[in-house]
């Protein structure tokens, strides 16, 4: 590494990293190798102490070891998921107990390191897991397999509709069966939520559900996401790896946006369906796929076979027991409901008291198209409970968020949408910054209150034209704003560690 690339934990910080290690010379050379790297690392010897650490959601990875006296790596992971901590996890594991790595993997953590490993393999896995924080993928806190800790998450499907008690009941009768569940609905309206209904009420309950963001992988990835691959199966193979399918062993997959796989891998989808059978990429080796498999998609199905896009036979087999999950602008009072839900969620977030909406406000609310759904409500009412300054929150206040606020009852065209599209924009920035001034620019606050990682602020920020300056934000966060050399320690990468 040359002096000019090298940056310390002073100039720097691309995220936060907490390294928990009984083995103290471990522990620091893998800090030192991150610190260089331009991450903020921080180390402890017992998950003990770590956990109370962790409460404040001050971290973006954690690295754990395995092995540790008191509560080991398994343990640590379990508890970070009661806890609801959002941090990616990251397991060391020495070759012996790749089994353990595996189990770590359903328990939540984001991927395992094998000792020894170099500083390459060490930093472009801390980076994958920032990345993923980034884009809002869950922690261990969501993947089901800890109790469940944050009604937010989890039993949290508010709604009374009559459209809602139909979904809710179906959820209870198929949940308990293995049959495949495909999810359909608008952009926001609970997808994901219903997944996890669905899981939770299965006899898998007690096992993971791993999902997967089909629209945010290549093809070869995501075959290899899917299925795992073995060491030299394509360029940049270097170590054999575990597929969801096999993380999610012994409980469910979601396949977020399904329509998003290629046709060849739907076909070898369509397999794994009908056989229960998958090969890991460069391998000839079969494996059982002892997993309830669940899809999602907000575009009509039906439309994708049509134009060709969607194998019909997929489809037939996917669509086994379909949920649907309504618009919220067909979901009556529970606008009403969530709106009350969300209230309550953004006062314990903002630690203030419960704020209230006028009685003209709720009508506003209730007539609305809601094309942004649950996400979009859920956005509106905390965006008004961050800018309110007392009392109640008028309809006046709320008006010039809506995106079609004169035209309530007229389907959205396609100028409405490209407008919307700016509002929302515009929207997202007059709350993240109102957000950050009620912290006075603490990142941390600000992130936690808004229900995002502290990188994806900070990103939104620079987005924004916000510059970093140590005046307004005199603590470290505001470092993460640098930029970092891309190569950040060439040179070092065969020291190894662990
Ligand atoms: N019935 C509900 N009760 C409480 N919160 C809800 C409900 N439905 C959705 N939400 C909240 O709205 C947001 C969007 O929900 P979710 O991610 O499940 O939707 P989705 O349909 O998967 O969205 P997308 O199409 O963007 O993937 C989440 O923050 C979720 O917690
Ligand atoms: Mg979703």
């Amino acid at each position: 590494m040359t002096a000019a690339s090298r940056r310390t934990e002073s100039e720097a910080c691309l995220g936060r990293v907490l390294v928990v290690d009984d083995h103290a010379a471990a522990r620091e050379s893998i800090i030192d190798i991150l610190r260089q790297a331009g991450y903020r690392a921080e180390g402890l010897a017992s998950a003990v102490e770590a956990l109370p650490r962790l409460d404040d959601h001050a971290f973006d990875v954690v690295i754990t070891d395995l092995q540790m006296p008191a509560m080991d790596g398994l343990q640590f992971i379990r508890q970070l998921s009661r806890r609801g901590v959002p941090a990616q996890v990251i397991m060391i594991t020495a070759h012996a107990t790749i089994a353990s790595a595996v189990e770590a993997m359903r328990c939540g953590a984001f991927d395992y390191l094998e000792k020894p490993f170099n500083v390459t393999q060490l930093e472009q896995l801390v980076a994958r897991a920032l990345e993923r924080k980034r884009i809002g993928e869950p922690g261990p806190a969501a993947t089901g397999a800890g109790e469940f800790c944050d009604d937010d998450r989890h039993g949290g499907m508010v709604g009374d509709s009559p459209a809602m008690q139909a979904l809710r009941a179906r959820i209870r009768q198929v949940a308990p069966t293995d049959e495949t569940v495909l999810i359909c609905g608008e952009s926001g309206t609970g997808k994901e939520l219903v997944a996890r209904a669905v899981h939770a009420l299965s006899r898998r309950a007690a096992g993971p559900l791993v999902s997967l963001n089909c629209p945010a992988l290549s093809p070869q990835l995501a075959e290899s996401e899917l299925f795992g691959h073995r060491r030299g199966a394509f360029t940049g193979a270097d170590a054999n790896r575990v597929g969801r399918f096999e993380l999610a062993s012994g409980g469910a997959i979601l396949l977020d946006e399904i329509t998003e796989i290629d046709l060849p891998l739907q076909s070898k989808l369509l397999r794994v369906l009908q056989e229960r059978t998958f090969e890991p990429v460069g391998s000839s080796e079969t494996r059982k796929a002892d997993v309830r498999v669940m899809a999602s998609t907000n575009r009509d199905l039906l439309t994708e076979i049509a134009a060709g896009r969607f194998r019909e036979d997929l489809y037939y087999r996917l669509a086994v027991v379909p949920l649907e999950l309504p618009p919220l602008r067909e979901r009556g009072d529970d606008v009403q409901l969530l709106t009350d839900f969300f209230l309550e969620r953004a006062a314990r977030r903002l630690q203030r008291p419960r704020l209230e909406l006028t009685g003209d406000a709720r009508e506003l609310l209730a007539a609305y198209r809601w094309p942004g759904n649950v996400r979009e409500l859920e956005n509106i009412v905390t965006r008004a409970c961050v800018l309110a300054v007392d009392g109640a929150i008028a309809a006046a206040d709320i008006r010039p968020w809506l995106q079609q606020p004169d035209d309530l009852a007229k389907p959205a065209g396609a100028g409405a949408a490209a407008a919307a599209g700016a509002s929302l924009d515009e929207m997202e920035r007059d709350l993240i910054v109102a957000t950050l001034q009620r912290f006075s620019g603490n990142r941390n606050a600000a992130a936690a209150a808004l229900g995002i990682g502290v990188r994806t602020l900070s990103g939104k920020l620079r987005s924004y034209g916000f510059a970093p300056r140590t005046r307004d934000f005199g603590n470290a966060a505001h470092r993460q704003m640098l930029p970092l050399p891309a190569a950040t320690s060439a040179g070092s990468a065969d020291r190894r560690c662990g």
